[in-house]
C-alpha cells in the first residue's frame, strides 16, 4: 500500500509518499481503508527531530495519527462493526495514519459522524477528543465560567474553543491577527491577537486551556480561586525546564498544571460523533490536499496562521 515515510529528519521536503506492506489484521483489529487524515502540530515537530527521545532513529518513519475511512476487514473475535462501516479514530501512541490502511483495535474507532464527508470528520478527531478530554475530566468546566483558549485558531483550539461555548462557558481565545474573525466565529466571545495582548491585558479565569506548550507560568498566574489550568503541549525549544515546571506544579494541588497526553476510546470518539450530529461542534477544515502532498500541507503549516486543520485526502 502506499504511505507517507521520511528517511531522515528534517523540513517538509523529507516526506514523501513510497510503498509499504499492507498491515496484517490481528485478532481484536480492524483494518481502515484511510480517506482522510489531518496534519497536526505535533506531527511537525516529529518530522522535524526534535522528539528523538520518543520517535527514536530508526527509518523509514511513519507519519499521521488520526483518520477516517471505513472497515475493509473486521479481525477476529471483533464484535459490532461491520465491513462498509464509516468510522474515525486516532492510532493508539503511534504513527502512521497518512496511508492507505490503516489495522488498529477496534476499541480506538467509532462510527463516523453521519453529517460530515471523511475530509470534514477527520478535521474534528484529534482536536475534538482533546478538547473534550481537556475541557471535561480534566477541568470539568462549569456553565458559566470563564475559559481562555491560547491557540484558538489551531488544530486542537479551533475544537477548544467550540466545546467551551458548548459547556456554556464564557470563552476567550488568543489567536494570531488575520485569524481573530474566524475564531469568532466559532463562537468566541472575546478574541485577542496572541502578538499584540500580553498575559497581564486578558483578565482572570476559572479554566485556562493552552495549546502552544510555552509561558505556563505567566498563564497560570491568570487562574481566578479555585482555578484549572490544561496544558496539551510544552515547549520543545526548552523541553527540561519546561516539563519541570509542570512536574513541579504537581505540589500546587488543584491549581497544578494539568497536562495529559490523549489515547481516546470508543467511548469518546462515539461522544464527540454525537456533538457533531445535534450541530454543537462543527468542521475546521483549512485546506485539503491529496497525500503526495503531504509536504505542502507540513510547510503550510509551519508557516503559521492555519485555520482549524489542513486534512490529506487519501485516494
Ligand atoms: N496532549 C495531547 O493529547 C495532544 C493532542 C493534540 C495535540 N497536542 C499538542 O498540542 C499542540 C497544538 O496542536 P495543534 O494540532 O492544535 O497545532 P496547530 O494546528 O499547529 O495550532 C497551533 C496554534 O497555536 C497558535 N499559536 C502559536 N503561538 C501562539 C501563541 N503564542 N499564542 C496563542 N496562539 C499561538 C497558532 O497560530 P498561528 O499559526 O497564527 O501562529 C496555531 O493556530 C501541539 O504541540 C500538539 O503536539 C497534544
Amino acid at each position: 500500500m502506499r504511505a507517507a515515510l521520511y528517511d531522515r529528519y528534517g523540513p517538509p521536503e523529507v516526506l514523501y509518499v513510497g510503498k509499504v506492506p499492507t498491515p496484517d489484521v490481528k485478532p481484536g483489529e480492524v483494518l481502515v481503508r484511510v480517506r482522510a487524515v489531518g496534519v497536526n502540530g505535533g506531527e511537525l515537530s516529529g518530522r522535524a527531530g526534535k522528539i528523538k527521545l520518543v520517535t527514536g532513529r530508526r527509518f523509514p518513519q511513519r507519519t499521521g495519527i488520526d483518520f477516517a475511512g471505513e472497515i475493509a476487514v473486521v479481525g477476529a473475535s471483533v464484535t459490532g462493526v461491520r465491513v462498509g462501516e464509516q468510522v474515525w479514530g486516532i492510532l493508539p501512541r503511534r504513527m502512521g495514519s497518512a496511508a492507505e490502511y490503516v489495522a488498529v483495535a477496534a476499541q480506538k474507532v467509532s462510527p463516523a459522524p453521519e453529517n460530515l464527508t471523511p475530509e470534514q470528520a477527520v478535521s474534528l478527531v484529534t482536536g475534538g477528543t482533546t478538547s473534550l478530554t481537556a475541557l471535561t475530566d480534566k477541568s470539568a468546566l462549569r456553565p458559566g465560567e470563564r475559559l481562555l483558549v491560547r491557540g484558538g485558531s489551531g488544530g486542537v483550539g479551533s475544537v477548544g474553543v467550540q466545546v467551551g461555548k458548548m459547556l456554556g462557558a464564557h470563552v476567550t481565545a488568543l489567536a494570531g491577527a488575520k485569524n481573530l474573525d474566524f475564531v469568532r466565529g466559532l463562537g468566541a466571545d472575546e478574541v485577542f491577537d496572541y502578538r499584540a495582548a500580553g498575559p497581564a491585558e486578558l483578565g482572570t479565569f476559572d479554566v485556562v486551556l493552552d495549546t502552544v506548550g510555552t509561558q505556563h507560568r505567566a498563564f497560570r498566574r491568570l487562574l481566578a480561586p479555585g482555578g484549572r489550568m490544561v496544558a496539551v503541549s510544552f515547549d520543545i525549544d526548552n523541553g527540561l525546564r519546561s516539563l519541570s515546571y509542570i512536574l513541579a506544579s504537581a505540589l500546587q494541588g488543584s491549581r497544578r498544571v494539568r497536562f495529559f497526553s490523549g489515547n481516546p476510546n470508543t467511548e469518546l470518539l462515539a461522544r464527540l460523533a454525537r456533538y457533531v450530529e445535534d450541530g454543537s461542534i462543527r468542521e475546521v477544515v483549512d485546506t485539503v490536499r491529496p497525500l503526495t502532498e503531504i509536504g505542502e500541507a507540513h510547510r503550510a503549516l509551519e508557516a503559521g496562521g492555519v485555520r482549524g486543520k489542513h486534512v490529506l485526502r487519501v485516494e
